[in-house]
């Protein structure tokens, strides 16, 4: 047994300090290209012994990875495969440390999953609005860690707008006490946005302060079809300005998509199964008066965009059962990929006035230089953030598919790049994206970026290899 394996059992108790064996089912990605290694996998009950695991790591110079749901799709929590570094779980955490209703704030712990946040505050008659596929298992701390998005970033922001303070401890082994309710504050460098966001590359993040926002009263949610992926975006735009706040998601779906779902979920609803137009968009709306309010602004504003030619077809759902059906074609999306087998997953963003020619122009290329691949582009159009998947020609192999991953991924982020976007809207970098970046940052803003890694960790032992080359940090062991 090593000297820190001993150290760690001796912190935290033995039952709570794991060997490489007992720690592999934390070891493979959820997606299963990255599997990897631990010195130990530990379990602390709170932020003292967080901070103590991380002053001991330093002490014996180990690499400390923190995991959360493990359910991120860029490899950012998965160890390297040296079996030198200490993962730190922290599922003991999850403690709700104040309701403040009148602040309307939530303080609560990094292992918290995030469907109990929604939970606590649903049940102090609040709403926590970040909404997900994998909420029923990702965790509060990895929501903070990548910056996670969802499906109510339109109107409610990414989880960085959703937090107002945060308690870090730092690769030294201190606790920055950072829980501030406050919503101005403007004193100094935002620390805390620093730590949102850093993949656990610059702080280990063990709680934070959260907003929350009245409960809706009223829901509606209806499912369109469009001529055009640029009609879907002109009806945005038009939707923008008919429902105002109320507009909380915009979710791009294919009639490849639909036809994917139904072929993989045969139970599930089958809307529009007739319908000839190639783009659908799911809305929903909320606000503080009434069912029949919500469906009468749909049929309002979707009477409207019919005159004006913007909209091709309407479902709205007259049921909640109906509703979460519509909803559950657009989270099934993920399930129904993965069960078609394995495709090239793309999470770009460009502003929304190029979506259309971003699509247009890059289904162009790719089928230039890979005929008869699949397109299956879904997601958050609302926010400019498109799953932009890729699927193997029929008569082709997935293997044979799979084989161009990374030229195929070159052309669709040179495309997002070019049109003035992000390889990595809401995914993050991970491992996944390392070694992108450089072609796509400016030398200065990499330079930045390995300066404030530099500052605040330079000895490199916080999730090394992820986010930034770590052979980069100067000092690194
Ligand atoms: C989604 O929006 O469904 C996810 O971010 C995409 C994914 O899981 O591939
Ligand atoms: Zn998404």
């Amino acid at each position: 047994m090593s000297e820190l394996f001993a150290g760690l059992q001796q912190l935290l108790g033995a039952s709570h300090v794991q060997s490489c064996e007992q720690a592999a089912p934390y070891l493979t990605d959820k997606q299963g290209h990255y599997v990897g290694a631990v010195l130990a996998a530990v379990h602390p009950a709170n932020t003292q012994e967080v901070a103590a695991v991380v002053r001991l790591c330093v002490q014996h110079n180990a690499p400390i990875v923190v995991q959360g749901g493990n359910t991120g799709l860029m490899g950012a929590a998965t160890p390297d495969a040296s079996g030198t570094a200490v993962l730190l779980l922290l599922d003991r955490m999850n403690r709700v440390r104040e309701v403040d209703t009148d602040n309307d704030t939530l303080t609560v712990e990094a292992g918290c999953i995030l469907q109990s946040v929604q939970d606590v505050a649903r049940n102090a008659g609040r709403l926590f609005p970040l909404s997900l596929g994998a909420e029923g298992s990702c965790t509060l701390g990895g929501n903070l860690g990548t910056n996670a998005g969802g499906t109510a970033v339109l109107r409610y922001g990414n989880t960085r707008e959703l937090t107002l303070g945060l308690e870090v401890v730092t690769a030294q082994g201190e606790i920055w006490n950072g829980l501030r309710g406050l919503r101005k504050d403007n004193t100094g460098y935002d620390l805390r946005d620093l730590f949102i966001g850093s993949e656990g590359t610059l702080g280990i993040i063990t709680a934070a302060t959260l907003k929350l926002f009245p409960l809706p009263k009223a829901q509606a949610t209806a499912l369109l079809a469009f001529e055009s992926l640029g009609q879907a975006v002109e009806f945005l735009s038009h939707a923008r300005a008919g429902f105002g706040a109320s507009l909380t998601a915009f979710e791009l779906l294919t009639a490849d998509c639909l036809a994917l779902l139904r072929e993989h979920f045969p139970q599930g609803p089958q809307p529009f199964i007739k319908a000839t137009q190639p783009w659908f968009a799911l809305l929903e709306l909320s606000d503080n008066h009434s069912d029949s309010h919500a469906r009468d602004a749909f049929e309002t504003v979707l009477g409207e965009a019919f005159d004006a030619e913007l909209l091709a077809d309407a479902l709205i759902a007259d049921s909640l059962a109906q509703s979460e059906a519509l909803w559950q074609l657009r989270e099934n999306m993920s399930e129904a990929q993965k069960r078609a087998g394995r495709n090239m997953k793309h999470d770009i963003s460009v502003p929304i006035s190029r979506v259309a020619e971003f699509v247009e122009h890059t289904d162009a290329l790719l089928q230039a230089h890979f005929p008869g691949v699949r397109h299956y582009t879904f997601g958050h159009l609302g926010d400019g953030n498109l799953h932009y998947n890729v699927a193997h020609p029929i008569g082709s192999t997935v293997e044979a598919h799979m084989a161009h991953y990374e030229a195929l991924s070159l052309l669709v982020h040179d495309s997002a790049h070019a049109h003035g976007g992000s390889i990595s809207a809401e995914h993050g970098i991970g491992q996944r994206k390392l070694a992108m970046l450089p072609r796509y940052k400016s030398a200065v803003e990499l330079d930045l970026m390995q300066r404030i890694k530099q500052a605040l960790d330079p000895r490199g032992l916080l999730n090394p290899g992820k986010v930034l080359l770590s052979q980069n940090v100067k000092g690194n062991a």
